[in-house]
C-alpha cells in the first residue's frame, strides 16, 4: 500500500469552516440580548429594535450581491429568494415603526465591514454565508421563540420565512456542498473564514448595543436564559410601547432558560 493510501483526506471546507467559526458563532449567540429575547424576558419593542437594526445590514448586503452578481462565485450563491429587505420593511410596517435606529455605531460598523468585503467575492461572501445559513439555522428558532413568547404572528415576521427556497435543510446542505467546491486558493479559504469572524463579531457587538439599549449592562454574556434584575426588567417593560405584551409576560414564566436548537 502506498504512503498517500494511508494519508486521510483532508476534512472538506465547510467543516473547516464551521469549526473555525464556532468560538465565534457561540460568543454571538450566547450574547445577553438574544438569550434573553428569546427566553421571552424582553418585549416586542426589542424585537422591533432588532430588525430595524437589520434593514442597513441587508440593503448593504443585497445591494453588494446583485452589483457583483456576474462574478461567477458570487452568482453562484446570489439567489433572488434569500433577499430580506423588502420582508423586513414589510414587517416593520405591520409593527407600526417608523424606521430605523438613527445613530447606531453598531450598525454603521457592520455595514461598512459588508461594503469593504466586496472587494473581493470571497469576502463579500463571508458575509452572505453568515447572514443567511445563519437565518435558516439558528434564525428559525428565534422565529418559533418570539412568536410563542410575545403573540407575534408568523405575517408579522416574513423575515425568518425561507419557505420560498423549498427545503431549508437541502438548501443549507447545498450551500456548504457549493462551498467545497468553489475552486478557491488556501489564501482565500483563510480570508473567507477571517471574515466570517468579522461577520460573527459584528452580530456581537450590534447584540452588545441593544441590549444596552434595553438597559441590560453592556457586554455582559448571558448564562442560559440570562437574568435580568427586577429593576431593569421593569425598565425595559416601561419603555415598550406597549408595555410589553401580555402574552409575552406570561410566556416567561414557563419557557425561560429555552434554547431551541434547529
Ligand atoms: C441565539 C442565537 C443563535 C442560535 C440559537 C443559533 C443556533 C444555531 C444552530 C442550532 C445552528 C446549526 C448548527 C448545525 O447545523 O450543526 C447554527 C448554525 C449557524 N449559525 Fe447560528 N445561532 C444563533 C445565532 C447566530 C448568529 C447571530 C449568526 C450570525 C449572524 C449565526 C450564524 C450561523 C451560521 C452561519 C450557521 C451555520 C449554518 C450552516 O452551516 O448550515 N447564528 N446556529
Amino acid at each position: 500500500m502506498s504512503l498517500l493510501a494511508d494519508t486521510p483526506d483532508p476534512p472538506a471546507f465547510s467543516l473547516r469552516l464551521r469549526e473555525a467559526t464556532s468560538a465565534a458563532h457561540d460568543q454571538a449567540e450566547s450574547q445577553q440580548f438574544i438569550q434573553m429575547l428569546m427566553a421571552g424576558s424582553l418585549n416586542v419593542r426589542a424585537l422591533v429594535s432588532l430588525l430595524e437594526s437589520l434593514v442597513p445590514v441587508y440593503t448593504e448586503l443585497e445591494e453588494q450581491m446583485k452589483a457583483h452578481t456576474a462574478d461567477p462565485t458570487v452568482g453562484l450563491f446570489d439567489h433572488r429568494a434569500l433577499d430580506r429587505t423588502e420582508r423586513l420593511c414589510a414587517d416593520l410596517e405591520c409593527f407600526g415603526s417608523r424606521g430605523r435606529m438613527l445613530d447606531s455605531p453598531a450598525v454603521s460598523a457592520y455595514v461598512a465591514a459588508i461594503s469593504e468585503s466586496a472587494a473581493s467575492p470571497h469576502r463579500l461572501l463571508a458575509h452572505h454565508y453568515t447572514r443567511y445559513l445563519g437565518d435558516l439555522a439558528g434564525g428559525q428558532a428565534i422565529s418559533r421563540l418570539v412568536q410563542r413568547h410575545y403573540g407575534v404572528s408568523a405575517d408579522h415576521l416574513t423575515y425568518y420565512d425561507f419557505s420560498d427556497l423549498g427545503d431549508t435543510h437541502h438548501y443549507r446542505r447545498t450551500y456548504r456542498a457549493l462551498l467545497d467546491l468553489v475552486p478557491w486558493t488556501p489564501t482565500e479559504q483563510a480570508e473567507f473564514i477571517a471574515e466570517c469572524e468579522v461577520a460573527f463579531e459584528s452580530n456581537s457587538v450590534l447584540f452588545a448595543e441593544l441590549g444596552e439599549c434595553c438597559g441590560l449592562s453592556m457586554g455582559e454574556r448571558s448564562s442560559i436564559g440570562g437574568i435580568a434584575s427586577a429593576e431593569t426588567r421593569h425598565t425595559m417593560v416601561l419603555n415598550a410601547p406597549d408595555g410589553g405584551s401580555r402574552r409575552g409576560r406570561q410566556g416567561r414564566r414557563g419557557d425561560r432558560g429555552a434554547r431551541t436548537p434547529t
